[in-house]
């Protein structure tokens, strides 16, 4: 998107507007893109709420901008016969706008909520007429839950309708890895099996669950990261990179095929293949006594793409550990005489490029020294885009590249399905972690 481009006529439905997720992020990432000038007087956003609350309560003073663009309508989302009243209000603003524009259901509510709402808008009819969905994960809570999902949520509306948001897929590095292995023969011709001698992807968060406990007590890591951003970091590293880089249409199916060749986890704890931990204050935080619920995961995948045999792939995420960090470690193979390379995606923060070289130190001992060699976005760039805003934009444009497609997710369940089983069987092997644990204390540690 241009600098001046506009947005085309939009109505921004929002279920769950009074919500945290909006709060933290859909609406911030709304106000920067009004700010920036994108949209015109034909962008509205309609906040669905079940309580009379009005507009200056709902839209804080840090998002203020977006007051005048916006209205709430109150009605009950379990009555059928309010969805007509929702028709009625869209229809009028339609009218008000003098064009044809298109509405937009952001759903932001609990799991538990989202089927019976896509049910009455498409009884509703409200699923025709330029109408998409925006959905927010979790997208099921294990492979046959997902299932139902996808094939109830096709009874109304087409996959092409269909926007799942994965934020991770937009933040600017995860976009840039696709574009980096594909354009810079160096890495493209070394990018396999034949050079790569392991692959490390870690997503740690320093904060907790942020009062989510109501969201996270019945998720977890394993849900909340692994399945979708933690597997769709992996997803980009290892499909296969397309012939034209900014062919960004061909993305969502490379990125399925790459989900598709990874095994299913091998569940053996004698060989302590998937280590799952839960931060010393969670049970009291999510006021959950006696709580099992995960909030650190590590595991191992691996694929059967010939191109990958034999790359041991990891995969670390959880909450309140020393320190926030996204990256993907890529470590190249040395013969014996050589030294190992360490190639680091930097997601967040410090987003960039960075690149373990040696060299001799100077000076009379002659002593070998490893030096990064890097490229960072703050030093080339002013503003990274937030990736929420990049998602909404794209939603607007009918972008799909950046969003996970029904078989994504299926593939992303399935690889996960045997730990989803395992854990229900046994809770033995949960490991308590001080909070401030670094994640290799947290593997060290014992149960
Ligand atoms: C969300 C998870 O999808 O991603 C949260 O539900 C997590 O638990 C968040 O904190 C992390 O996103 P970011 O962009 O802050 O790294």
């Amino acid at each position: 998107m241009t600098e001046n481009e506009v947005l085309p006529p939009t109505i921004f439905v929002i279920f769950g507007i009074t919500g945290d997720l909006s709060r933290r992020y859909l609406l911030p990432a709304l106000a920067q893109i009004v700010k920036a000038g994108h949209v015109e007087d034909d962008f509205i956003i309609l906040g669905v709420s079940r309580r009379q609350v009005d507009v200056e309560s709902v839209i804080a003073d840090d998002v203020k901008v977006l007051r005048p663009k916006t209205q709430l309508f109150q009605m009950d989302v379990d009555n059928p016969e309010d969805y007509k009243q929702l028709d009625t209000k869209i229809s009028e603003l339609r009218k008000d706008f003098g064009k044809q524009a298109q509405v937009i259901y952001y759903l932001v509510v609990p799991p538990a909520g989202v089927l019976p709402i896509i049910k009455n808008l498409g009884e509703a009819g409200l699923n025709k007429n330029h109408a998409k969905l925006l959905l927010e994960k979790p997208f099921g809570s294990d492979l046959e839950s997902a299932r139902q999902l996808i094939t109830q949520t096709s009874k109304y509306f087409s996959e092409d309708q269909v926007y799942r948001i994965d934020h991770y897929l937009a933040k600017e590095m995860a976009q840039n890895i696709t574009v980096f292995l594909g354009s810079n023969a160096m890495f493209r011709n070394i990018w396999n099996n034949r050079f790569i001698e392991k692959i490390e992807i870690d997503v740690l968060e320093s904060i907790g669950i942020e009062g989510r406990g109501d969201f996270y007590e019945p998720t977890g890591a394993l849900r909340d990261i692994v399945q979708s951003h933690g597997l769709q970091l992996a997803a980009l590293v290892l499909m296969e990179p397309c012939s034209d880089i900014f062919d960004f249409e061909e993305i969502p199916r490379r990125r399925l095929a790459a989900l598709s060749n990874l095994q299913p986890v091998r569940f053996d704890s004698s060989t302590a293949g998937v280590v799952r931990g839960q931060y010393a204050d969670y049970k009291e935080e999510a006021g959950a006594p006696g709580s099992v619920t995960e909030t650190f995961v590590h595991l191992k995948i691996s694929s059967k793409d010939p191109r990958w045999e034999g790359v041991p792939i990891t995969l670390t995420t959880g909450k309140k550990l020393n320190e926030r960090l996204t990256e993907i470690r890529v470590h190249f193979k040395a013969a014996k005489n050589e030294k190992p390379n360490l190639l680091r995606l930097r997601v967040q923060p410090h987003e960039g490029i960075e690149l373990g070289l040696w060299v001799k130190s100077p000076g009379y001992l002659r002593r070998l020294q490893k030096v990064p060699l890097e490229f960072s976005y703050q030093q080339h760039f002013d503003r990274l885009p937030n990736a929420y805003e990049q998602v909404l934009v794209d939603a607007m444009l009918g972008n799909q590249s950046l969003f996970a497609s029904g078989g994504e997710i299926l593939a992303s369940w399935k690889i996960l399905d045997p730990v989803i089983k395992q854990w229900q069987k046994d809770t033995s092997d949960l490991k308590i972690y001080k909070n401030g644990s670094s994640s290799k204390q947290v593997l060290d540690a014992r149960v």
